[in-house]
Order: structure tokens, then sequence, then C-alpha cells
């Protein structure tokens, strides 16, 4: 293996399809041992950064590292040396579970004569144990994750891709998968997530929000709630939807969005809180409640993109 201090660095890592920038000029590296976590609307860029990095295409201009080889002349190696789960991973769904690993880890070339050994052990450690034998078609989305995820790391990759790879499996097994994600990191394993699971973002040590085709922030989920411009203010109320399209239009206001039946407003300053309060009584809202509350990471990226929306705006951008 070679020798490298960061897991990836990039350089102005750039994708064009046509006359289509896909990934612009973006720049972030991972140290070893880390989780990155790629966060954007669809559409961003984070998947087409995925497979430059994988070798699975060439960036149009700029260059990266993965493990220290060089994404544009030494694509078969790093395929060798990573794990790459997408949201479309594919899985035999007319092997059985087991079948489905060894499979795989001949693919992925582990020694026939140390296959079963890793098989076993990919088994207890991705809790597979008592499925093993179970048909893949027949197991539950959680399941199935848990063994693709298996089947993705077969030969020990020390660097390791997530695309979306827990989309549409429930809230624990979500969690349970990151308990194996977490393992592997603190054994020195790098990775690289995307997810539009903001609980999944917290998990990250750095997050890289994109937004067309660019790298808008970097920073620890921590740094980036600390430096969220303005005031954070929730309110609760009987009309939130009317309430949020009046908090849109008020002076001093950088943002407004829905949490469910609460309204988040992000204010420039603490000063406006009343104004605003007062100015929902008197189109007949009845505001039961509103607190000053730290962010969230889902109201830090909702707020870059729509400030960003409101810079470059755009026909259509579908956030989740
Ligand atoms: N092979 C391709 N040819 C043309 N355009 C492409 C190709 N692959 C991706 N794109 C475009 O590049 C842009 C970025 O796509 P990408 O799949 O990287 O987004 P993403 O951030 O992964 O989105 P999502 O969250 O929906 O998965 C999109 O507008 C997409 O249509
Ligand atoms: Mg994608």
């Amino acid at each position: 293996m070679n020798a490298y201090s960061n897991a990836i660095e990039t350089f102005d890592l750039t994708r064009q399809f046509g006359s289509f920038t896909a990934v612009d000029k973006v720049n972030f590296y991972v140290p070893k041992g880390e989780i990155f976590g790629l966060l954007g609307p669809n559409g961003a860029g984070k998947t087409t950064t995925i497979r430059m990095l994988c070798g699975i295409i060439k960036p149009s201009s700029g260059n990266a590292s993965v493990l220290g080889f060089d994404i544009r002349k030494d694509s078969e190696e790093i395929k060798k040396n990573i794990g790459y789960m997408s949201q479309k991973f594919s899985l035999y769904n007319d092997l059985k579970a087991i079948e489905n690993l060894q499979f795989y880890a001949a693919i992925y070339g582990v020694e026939k004569s140390e296959r079963n050994r890793r098989i076993q052990d990919l088994i207890d450690q991705s809790g597979l144990r008592g499925v093993e034998y179970e048909l893949t078609s027949s197991l539950s989305g959680a399941w199935r994750q848990r063994l693709a995820l298996a089947c993705a790391i077969a030969h020990k990759p020390p660097m390791l891709f997530l695309d979306e790879a827990t989309a549409g499996v429930d809230p624990l097994s979500r969690r349970e998968f990151w308990d194996l994600i977490y393992e592997m990191a603190s054994e020195g394993t790098s990775i690289v997530a995307t997810t539009h699971y903001m609980d999944e973002a917290e998990y990250c040590n750095t997050i890289g929000m994109m937004y067309q085709a660019e790298m808008i922030a970097l920073a620890s989920p921590d740094r980036l709630k600390d430096e969220m411009p303005g005031v954070l203010v929730q309110i609760s109320c009987d009309k939130p939807l009317q309430a949020e399209e009046i908090a849109d239009q008020f002076p001093g206001v950088i943002d407004a969005a829905l949490h469910g039946i609460r309204l988040h407003v992000t204010l420039k300053n603490e000063d406006k809180i009343t104004a605003l309060t007062n100015t929902l009584q008197a189109a007949g809202i009845l505001v039961e409640d509103v607190e000053t509350i730290l962010p969230s990471l889902e109201d830090v990226f909702i707020n870059m993109v729509e400030s960003r929306l409101k810079e470059k705006p755009q026909n259509s951008l579908e956030v989740n």
C-alpha cells in the first residue's frame, strides 16, 4: 500500500457532462480514519464526486488522490482498495446471504484459503448470524443493507464510500448501521458518506455541503451550527403555513422554514422578534410560543441552500 497521510485529497476536482458542470473545482481532504459527510440537495454533484474518487469516471479537470493513489492514473489500484456501497447496491436475490458474501469475497480477490474465515467474521461483525442461510430475496431491507455492507467490505478496504447507503431503512436499523460504520472508523477505515438524513450527518467528523456543483461549506457539524448567521427562533402558532409566508417577507428575516408544525425563523438579530410576533398576531395568527433555539444541522442545511437560492435562483430545486 502507498504511504499517505490523508485518505483523500482533492484539487479543484471538476467534472463536466457536455457543457454542464456537475462538480466544480471541489477541494477537500479526509484524514485517515475519519468520517466525511457529503451533503447537498438532489443533483448537487455528490454521486459524481464519489464516482470520480472511486475511479469509475475521470475528472474533466483537477485531480484527487485516494489512499495515495492518483485517480487519473491509478484507478485500477483504487478499485481494488476501496469499498463502495450505493443506494442501488447489487445483491443477487436468488442466492443465499452467505452465497452473496462468497461471491463478493471472490470478486474482491480475498485469498481462497482465507475466504471462509473472512466470511464468518463478516457474518458476526454485521450481525447476520442466524440469517446467513436465508435467501437474499426473503431478507428485510435492513438485513439486505447489512449484507450489502458486508459484501462491500469483504476485502477489508481501508477506504469506504457510502452513497445514500441507508435510504429507506428504519431509524433503529440506521443507527445500528452507523454503529458498524463508527466501529470501522475507530479501527482506521476512512469513510466518505452521502446522506439526506441529518441525524446521520451528525455522526461525521467533517461535513462538506455541496450546492449546484460547488462546495459551499466545509466544517465539523458543531462549527457549521455555531457559524450559522443570525438568531434562530422557533414559533408555535395555529397557522404555521400562513405564518411562514408572512415571516418570509418580514424585514430582517434571513430565512423561514417549517419544521413539522413549528416554524423556524432566522432573524438578523434578536431585536426583530417582538416586531415579527406582533405582525403575526395582527394577521390573526394565534402565537402560542416564541423561543430562541440552537440550530440543528437541518436548520443549517436549509438556511445555506435557501440563501444560495436567493443569490442564484434556479427554476426547480428539490430538497429532501
Ligand atoms: N452521466 C451523466 N450525464 C449527464 N449528466 C449527469 C450524469 N451524471 C450526473 N449528471 C448530472 O449531474 C448533476 C449531479 O448529479 P449527481 O448524481 O452527482 O447529484 P447528487 O448530488 O448525487 O444528487 P442526489 O442527491 O439526487 O443523488 C445532476 O444534474 C445530474 O443530472
Ligand atoms: Mg446521488
